[in-house]
């Protein structure tokens, strides 16, 4: 039997605005959804439908009201709505990558080894992570006159590819991109379409939201429409 190496089951999710009264908004309830590995599902409905908000809590950004979102992770499944911190940390250290939209830019930190870092934590030695950062670096044509920079002053396109090669320097099970694409030329949209498909080669599980149609027809394998799963107040 395949094991999905995620596998979502009940999940609801509400914000409560502590500030504004107490007002609760619904985002989903009752939502299922499972990926295997090598399967790219796209995330898939209109503005608000929360897109994100399910992304964030794959990654155990948002905790969810009820449900389990389960990860295999070292051969076991971890409830990651459930996990203790140090667990969801392990989790992120060796199973789930996520792209975000915009980099976080850490002042005065060098762009390879910002690149490198996941694959330090992950284990590599440290030449390995640094070339393996620069192979990303390389093909996402950051030259290399700037890897000795931070990239606090780097373009939007050049911060995202940034960001990308950080995601992509570790061979994580689970990838989770939020429209990692949004600020780049076709050149690299094309760059960053080859690597998720040989992610998905490599077996990796991808959840991603793609607003490019293009890009959606080259990694996805389905479409997931989350507003199916929106309830009312
Ligand atoms: N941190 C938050 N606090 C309160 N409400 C939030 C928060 N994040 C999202 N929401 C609300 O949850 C709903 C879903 O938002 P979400 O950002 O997940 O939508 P989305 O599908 O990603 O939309 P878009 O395509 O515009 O990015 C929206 O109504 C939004 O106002
Ligand atoms: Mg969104």
């Amino acid at each position: 039997m395949m094991v999905a190496r995620i596998d979502v089951r009940s999940l609801s999710k509400s914000f409560t605005l502590h500030t504004q009264g107490g007002v609760r908004i619904p985002v989903f309830a009752g939502l299922d959804l499972r990926v295997h590995a090598g399967e790219c599902v796209c995330l898939h409905g209109p503005s608000g439908a929360g897109k994100s908000t399910l992304l964030r809590s794959l990654y155990a950004n948002y905790k969810p009201d009820s449900g389990e979102i389960l990860v295999m992770h070292d051969g076991a499944a971890i409830d990651l709505a459930s996990a203790e911190p140090w667990r969801v940390v392990e989790v992120r250290r060796r199973t789930v990558g996520y792209v975000s939209q915009f980099l976080r830019v850490i002042p005065r930190v060098p762009t390879r080894d910002i690149v490198a870092e996941p694959a330090r934590i992950w284990g590599l030695p440290g030449e390995e992570a640094d070339a393996r950062a620069g192979d990303l670096l390389s093909r996402l044509n950051i030259p290399r006159r700037l890897w000795s920079l931070a990239p606090a002053t780097f373009s939007g396109g050049e911060q995202q590819r940034v960001n990308i090669a950080r995601s992509f320097v570790v061979d994580y099970p689970v990838l989770l991109l939020d429209e990692p694409t949004a600020s780049l030329d076709a050149a690299n949209r094309q760059i960053v379409i080859a690597l998720i498909r040989e992610a998905k080669a490599r077996g990796t599980a991808v959840v991603g939201i793609f607003h490019d149609a293009e890009v959606r027809e080259a990694v996805a394998d389905r479409l997931f429409e989350v507003a199916q799963f929106q309830r009312a107040a």
